[in-house]
């Protein structure tokens, strides 16, 4: 595979873009005309070729400016990661669940040589070679979750589970959908997901946590969820917001094709071996509208579940402001036709 990575930005003049290849392959998450919470979880065992969920970890053309922005991010607020001392040996799992992951997957990219407990690893589009001991943290520059992540798309929540419950122990969260790992570290499932509206009194909250205990070792699964977000920024965090919330105020009739994004994650759920923990990573990606739109049926569709959706929702997910400029926007390219569930 030959992969061409851009050089571009997630601040600043945010020259993010997208190739074609990149906006045929966006994970538009709507399979009908309106949108709800909902368990919408499925193992995770690839998908069409191309797609985003063919590999394990995806790796796209973004891979190396976003491994830049979480540099950037995590030299301004180092407690972007954080983990608590009983965490360690599921970074040590997360960190062989990557490592032989992305060397199977992206052999021209990665690579890892294991000779007992040395390990090589040969990561060619950051220019990176290190030779370590596994489970010997004194052996890497980093922890073993923040050395492998800072080489890793996607935010990472590694969970401990016990007590019936998961825990938000560790994290590395530089890329997140206005939440805060300092926060919400070491709280459950059920805190962590309090100021979601609507969803624990549909009983969702319940019946994906059974799930999610669930997961075993070798079956992953997954889930997709969305939000909007003005300016391909990926630290939309609340320790930023004065950053970028006044840019919510920006969009115009004029830009908003340009600058408004819809921003999906792709959330992933895995078992880790040792440590029994459960790691999630949070895989996001940015599509302006404007080029969501070249693809008829996701504009059509897109109008339809912008324009239905329940303020509150609206509200929570940070974009009522601006409803009625995107809606405007996608109403012209909304034929009024009829549409057929399924992406
Ligand atoms: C939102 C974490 C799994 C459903 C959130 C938020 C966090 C989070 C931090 C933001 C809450 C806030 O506003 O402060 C996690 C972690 C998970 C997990 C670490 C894995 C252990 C799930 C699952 C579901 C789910 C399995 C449902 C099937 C939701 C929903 C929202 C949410 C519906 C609101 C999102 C929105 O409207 O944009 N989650 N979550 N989560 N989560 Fe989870």
């Amino acid at each position: 595979m030959t992969l061409t990575f851009n050089k571009e930005s997630f601040r600043g003049d945010y020259s993010y873009h997208n190739s074609p290849a990149a906006i045929r392959r966006f994970p538009f998450p709507f399979d009908r005309d309106e949108y709800m919470y909902s368990v919408n979880m499925e193992p995770h065992k690839g998908g069409r070729d191309g797609s985003v969920f063919q590999r394990r970890f995806d790796v796209d053309e973004h891979y190396v400016a976003e491994m830049e922005d979480r540099a950037i991010t995590l030299a301004r607020d180092p407690m972007r990661c954080q983990s608590l001392p009983h965490m360690r040996l599921a970074g040590w799992d997360l960190l062989e669940l990557i490592m032989v992951s992305k060397s199977e997957d992206y052999p021209d990219l990665f690579q890892l040589t294991r000779d007992g407990d040395r390990w090589r690893w040969v990561n060619k589009p950051l220019g990176i070679d290190d030779t370590f001991t596994f489970l010997d943290d004194a052996t890497l520059p980093h922890g073993p979750m923040e050395y492998i992540t800072r080489q890793t798309q996607g935010d990472f929540a590694v969970l401990d589970q016990r007590e019936g419950n998961l825990w938000m122990d560790a994290g590395m969260i530089t890329s997140q959908a206005d939440w805060s790992l300092d926060f919400d570290i070491g709280m459950n499932f059920f805190e962590w997901h309090a100021p979601v509206p609507r969803a624990a009194e549909m009983g969702i909250f319940q019946r994906a946590l059974k799930f999610l205990m669930n997961v075993q070792v070798d079956t992953p699964a997954r889930r997709l969820n969305w939000t909007m977000t003005v300016n391909p920024r990926l630290d939309t965090s609340p320790e930023t917001y004065p950053e970028w919330g006044p840019e919510k105020r920006s969009l115009t009739p004029d830009n908003i094709g340009e600058k408004q994004y819809l921003r999906v994650e792709l959330q992933t759920f895995w078992r880790l071996p040792r440590s029994n923990g459960l790691a999630f990573p949070i895989r996001c990606y940015l599509c302006s509208l404007q080029d969501i739109v070249t693809v008829p049926k996701w504009g059509r569709r897109l109008h339809r579940v912008i324009r239905d959706l329940p303020d509150d929702l609206a509200t929570y997910k940070g974009f009522l402001v601006n409803k009625p400029l995107i809606v405007d926007y996608l109403a012209r390219f909304d034929d009024g036709a009829p549409t057929s569930p399924g992406i």
